[in-house]
């Protein structure tokens, strides 16, 4: 492992290393003689926003930016009116793109007042050519766009950036490279997301994450083993280990290993308390991990399977590899098999060719599993994937559909969530709650969120609660 200190030893009048991450530590050493610089110049250190737009992988993402950032000298700030600013970007809807096209304007008047500001890019979206091209063509002002695959090379970017005045861009088309032991700045003390895959392989029809994140390739088991120990080591007391599809961990390993049996090894450390893993998909769901989940006194009582469609039919096409019958047989055994458990899911309105007797399905799907919570989505016509090309349903029929699941995951998250009235249940506490700072929030393992009164120095610690009074899809309580 690299310690802070060790960059100043770096010799800056040698070339830079060919291996990783050696080579990105000889660059933040030397961005850090240029933020010296600045704060020569300014009387100040130099500040630098980090904004994620996407799902907990690029939340992680941006983790090791900020990481990065922070050891290079620059102070983290949340306005974007600042020094250095990079969006990590998402693409996986189009209103995902919208959002950053905005924000981007926003930043293009900052930079008109503090022409020194430097504005990145990285993230899925940049993987799209098309996006390239118009930021190239229309937003001139930013100064560096990069992609998935090389955002371990950041600080290898930052300098170029920091040392050039033109754009920079850097995009690899994929890449079977996984860099470790980069920098990383948490955003929580006492939680922590760890990647043990990334990219996938699946290529659901609607679905641009294969063709921005690459082929799956998993991390070794003893690269996890040994993040999650420093972690736990500084405090960190539960985490969720993150892939598109954590069930088909480990296939490509030169020595194989389930994602049942990495899950059985993070059990066995000390100090960690829950484990949480997200995303399941239901085709390769096993029953050693159903197995391993029962007997797991850490794994959370909280499973994401995603059902996207009801419909065989629309299951189908969108490459999904498993009819409605089985999803509903898997969720089933589920239940029965480990009865505390909470299972959400996310759906799809309006896929190519969806009627409203498909959404009918869904909706017997819901109500049958009953899901505790569900992300649903408007289907979103992504360029390059095959459903794209295939008919569109008219927006009035999709907004009708979206209506009617929007509600009956309502009906059954209230109904679900009600049932735990009166229970005492252990939460991690995880902040002074938004609205009224004489409360905390915790979550239960079952992801259900409880607030209570309660003083800030519990933050971090798992405690008792009475579930007093349901509202609707949270708690109030009372320490227990
Ligand atoms: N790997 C995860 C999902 C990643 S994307 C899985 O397979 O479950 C998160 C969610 O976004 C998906 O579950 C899906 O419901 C939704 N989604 C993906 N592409 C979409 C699109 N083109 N339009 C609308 N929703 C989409
Ligand atoms: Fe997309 Fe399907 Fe892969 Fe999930 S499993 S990321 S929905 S292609
Ligand atoms: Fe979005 Fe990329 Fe995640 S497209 S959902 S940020 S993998």
């Amino acid at each position: 492992m690299y310690e802070v200190e060790n960059l100043e030893k770096i010799d800056l009048t040698l070339s830079p290393p060919a291996e990783e991450p050696a080579r990105q530590y000889y660059y933040m050493a030397k961005c850090r003689c240029q933020v010296r610089a600045f704060e020569k110049e300014n009387g100040r250190l130099p500040k630098a926003c980090v904004v994620n737009y996407g799902c907990q992988m690029n939340a992680r993402d941006s983790e090791k930016l900020a990481g990065i950032l922070e050891q290079v000298g620059y102070r983290l700030t949340e306005d974007e009116n600042a020094d250095f600013v990079i969006f990590n970007t998402c693409t996986v809807r189009d209103n995902a793109n919208q959002r950053v096209y905005g924000r981007l304007g926003v930043l293009n008047g900052f930079k008109r007042k503090n022409p020194h500001m430097k504005i990145a890019l990285c993230g899925c979206m940049m993987q799209e050519p098309s996006v390239v091209e118009k930021i190239r063509e229309s937003y001139r002002f930013v100064d560096l766009i990069f992609g998935t695959h090389n955002i371990f090379k950041f600080a290898e970017l930052l300098n170029a950036t920091l040392e050039s005045d033109s754009m920079i861009i850097d995009i690899w088309k994929d890449t079977d490279k996984i860099v470790e032991d980069l920098p990383t700045e948490r955003k929580y003390p006492y939680k922590s997301g760890i990647n043990i895959m990334f990219g996938c392989n699946n290529f659901c029809s609607y679905c641009i994450v294969p063709y921005v994140r690459g082929r799956e390739r998993s991390r070794k088991p003893e690269d996890i083993l040994r993040e999650i120990r420093q972690l736990t080591a500084q405090g960190v007391v539960e985490i969720m280990l993150l892939g598109q599809n954590v069930n088909s961990y480990g296939k490509n390993l030169e020595e194989p290993m389930s994602f049942a049996g990495l899950l059985r090894e993070v059990e066995k450390i000390p100090g960690l308390r829950r484990i949480r893993f997200m995303t399941s998909h239901p085709k390769d769901l096993s029953e050693e991990l159903i197995q391993v989940m029962k007997e797991s006194r850490k794994i959370c009582r909280h499973l994401h399977l995603p059902l996207q469609s009801g419909s065989t039919r629309i299951l189908k096409a969108m490459n999904r590899r498993y009819t409605k019958e089985q999803y509903v047989e898997l969720a089933l055994r589920l239940r029965r098999e480990i009865p505390d458990l909470a299972i959400t899911t996310d759906i799809i309105v309006g896929f190519p060719g969806e009627t409203m007797e498909d959404v009918e399905d869904t909706l017997d799907v819901i109500r049958t599993v009953k899901f505790d919570n569900a992300f649903t989505f408007i289907y979103s016509k992504r360029t390059g994937t095959p459903a794209a090309a295939m008919e569109q349903v008219p927006q009035e029929q999709v907004k009708a559909g979206f209506d009617r699941v929007l509600a009956a995951v309502q009906e059954t998250a209230r109904e679900q969530v009600s049932l735990l009235q009166g229970r005492v249940m252990e939460a991690l506490v995880e902040e002074v709650n938004d609205h009224d700072s004489a409360l905390l929030t915790g979550r239960l393992s079952n992801n259900t969120l409880v607030h209570f009164p309660g003083d800030a120095s519990l933050i971090g610690s798992l405690v008792n609660v009475v579930l007093e009074e349901c509202r609707g899809f949270y708690y109030f309580g009372h320490l227990a």
